[in-house]
């Protein structure tokens, strides 16, 4: 049987920095620096507030946009929510759902994170979903039980089909602006714990065919090292994003 090609991506969560007239010059300074990538796809996740002129401004440098985070219903009264439909107007191809700090610090559920995949396919917004243990949980030996329980009940009721335009992130918590980045061999045996769930959870295609970014103190001059894993597609970088060089070296890691 062959191996599908997973083609790399390098995607930028900006998390809460950056301004609509700071986004303006980042993308003005990135473009000619990843004008010429073919390699992979590159994506940027800026706040909610920046997503349209991000869009408006980003296809000289074949950059596609994301959102942070969606609300799982069309519209209604939900004060300070998001609804996909609004995302995709705004220019934005995809989502994340289920970062760390919306579950550390705003009670994302793995039953939200269900209910916003299911969203975001419906809107044709392509979900990055990430999962990723504690330190706490890796150093009590139940790094596997938690990614288990994260794809489990995250991807829940999903088809094969369904799994066709989704993401996965793996970022462990404790790697995630820490500085301390997972080294690649533990990424690598992570990743392909990922994948070997998905196969007995959905099917084997799928696990072969899902592209897995890792994520968690990126940089650089570790990005290398990660890329040569089997299983790793690409990177969820943080801090490193919100530079234009440091983001367009992390794509130029060949
Ligand atoms: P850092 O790259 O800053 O560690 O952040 C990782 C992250 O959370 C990306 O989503």
């Amino acid at each position: 049987m062959t191996v599908p090609l997973r083609r790399p991506i390098i995607a930028g969560n900006w998390k809460m920095y950056k301004t609509i007239l700071e986004t303006e010059s980042f993308f003005a300074d990135v473009a000619p620096l990843v004008k010429d990538v073919h390699h992979c796809d590159m994506i940027i996740a800026p706040p909610f507030l920046a997503l349209r002129r991000a869009s408006e401004l980003s296809s000289p440098s074949g950059i596609a946009i994301s959102a942070q985070d969606l609300h799982w219903e069309k519209d209604g009264a939900f004060t300070g929510e998001v609804s996909a439909s609004m995302i995709r107007e705004a220019g934005a191809t995809h989502t994340l759902i289920g970062h760390s700090e919306r579950r550390q610090l705003f009670g994302e559920t793995d039953a939200s994170v269900n209910k916003k995949i299911r969203a975001a396919l419906a809107s044709r917004l392509l979900p990055i979903v990430c999962i990723g243990e504690t330190l706490e949980e890796r150093e009590a030996g139940r790094m596997e039980q938690v990614l288990d329980r994260q794809l489990t009940l995250g991807f829940a009721g999903l088809t094969e089909a369904d799994f066709s335009p989704i993401i996965i992130a793996y970022e462990p918590v404790w790697a995630i602006g820490t500085g301390r980045t997972a080294t690649p061999e533990m990424a690598q045996q992570a990743h392909a714990f990922i994948r070997s769930r998905l196969q007995g959870l959905v099917s084997r295609g799928v696990a072969q065919a899902v592209r897995i970014l890792y994520g968690g103190s990126v940089k650089p001059d570790n990005i290398r090292g990660l890329m040569h894993q089997a299983d790793i597609d690409g990177a969820l970088v943080g801090g490193a994003s919100l530079q234009p060089k440091s983001f367009a070296d992390i794509v130029h890691y060949q």
